[in-house]
């Protein structure tokens, strides 16, 4: 019996050992690609499908539902809180200051939850679906693949002050960005590379309009910011008024995922304080945009590791949280 019992631990670690290089730090179990082969099989397609007929439809959608995934695993792990509404003892992490008026992709969440749900009901967590869906933007804008671990479950609650206080801000320094990240367990390469998410997408006037009169204090721009970018950028930024007007955050290629970011960092044309740090603050984060600049094929390969170890931050595994039914709220049982 005790034999037996060994030999299938040791078959089952040979078998896993080479995908499960999910473990995670927090004590809880694995996530594993394969997590739905057997209990909703066509999980990933139905997923895909609809990621890719929103994105034909309006390419920033891709952006939007990348960037909902890093605001998700930023605050209490990779476990859909960012999803929920408020409601009884809920208070939703969507009225944060980097979501209100800002995050956006919850209905298109919400139609693949229910296309999934239809397939196999209380299967799928919302967590995984965030994962798969920030992949999947991320391949239709011309990005990395990777393999997606699987088998996070769903909060039973949100964090508005994680939400806020997790979240780095764009006017934050380095320094508290990188703590940030080291926070979650990331590093600075990571940072470099998954801020590189910023390829693609949208931003709003408020969120760099600091950079443009006033950078600090002084009542001037930002030195560190292009003077015929920053005129452009003052023309539909205006001094007050206009918080919500968009820009792209790559104006070179907005919904092409590519270096151009990095290259538009070079030539002093990043959008965010944020960005542009990368290059005037660091000497490691300078190094690494270049390299990410001058090699996409180095990029991509750093971002699609960057982006498994995101999403690997504080899942919810086993018996801990739910799979919801509806990834606006909790189960009520
Ligand atoms: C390094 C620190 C980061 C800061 C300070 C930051 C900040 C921001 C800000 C201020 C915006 C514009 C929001 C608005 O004005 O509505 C934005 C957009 C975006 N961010 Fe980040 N971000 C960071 C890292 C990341 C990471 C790690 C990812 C993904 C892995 C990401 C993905 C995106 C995407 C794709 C958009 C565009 C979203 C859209 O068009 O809907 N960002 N970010």
């Amino acid at each position: 019996m005790a034999r037996s019992l060994s030999f299938l631990v040791a078959l089952s670690l040979l078998v896993c050992a080479p995908l499960c290089f999910c473990r995670n730090t927090n004590g809880g179990g694995y996530l594993y690609p394969q997590f739905y082969d057997h209990s909703c099989p066509k999980a990933l397609e139905i997923v895909n499908s609809i990621v890719a007929k929103a994105v034909a439809k309006e390419a920033r959608i891709a952006a939007s539902l990348l960037r909902l995934h890093f605001h998700d695993c930023f605050v209490q792990g990779c476990d859909a809180s960012i999803l929920l509404d408020s409601s009884g003892k809920i208070t939703s992490e969507k009225r944060s200051n980097p979501n209100i008026n800002s995050a956006r992709g919850f209905e298109l969440i919400d139609e693949i939850k229910s296309a999934i749900e239809k397939e196999c009901p209380n299967t799928v967590s919302c967590a995984d679906i965030m994962a798969l869906a920030a992949r999947d933007s991320t391949v239709l804008t011309g990005g990395p693949s990777w393999v997606v671990p699987l088998g996070r479950r769903d909060s039973r609650g949100a964090s508005l002050s994680g939400s806020n206080n997790n979240i780095p801000a764009p006017n934050n320094t380095f320094q508290t960005i990188l703590t940030k990240f080291k926070r979650q367990g990331l590093d600075i390469v990571d940072l470099v590379a998954l801020s590189g998410s910023h390829t693609i997408g949208n931003s709003r006037c408020t969120s760099f309009r600091q950079r443009l009169y006033n950078q600090s204090g002084n009542g001037q721009p930002d030195v560190t910011l292009h003077p015929s970018y920053a005129a452009q950028l003052r023309s539909r930024c205006p001094r007050s008024g206009g918080d919500q007007n968009l820009f792209f955050l790559d104006f070179v290629s907005p919904t092409k995922f590519d270096s151009s970011y990095f290259k538009n960092l070079l030539a002093s044309k990043g959008l965010l304080s944020s960005d542009q740090i990368l290059v005037t603050s660091s000497a490691q984060s300078k190094q690494l945009v270049q390299q990410y600049a001058e090699n996409v094929e180095l990029f991509f390969q750093q971002f699609a590791k960057s982006m498994i170890k995101m999403g690997n931050i504080s899942p919810l595994t086993g018996s801990r949280g739910d799979i919801r039914k509806h990834c606006r709220k909790i189960n009520q049982n």
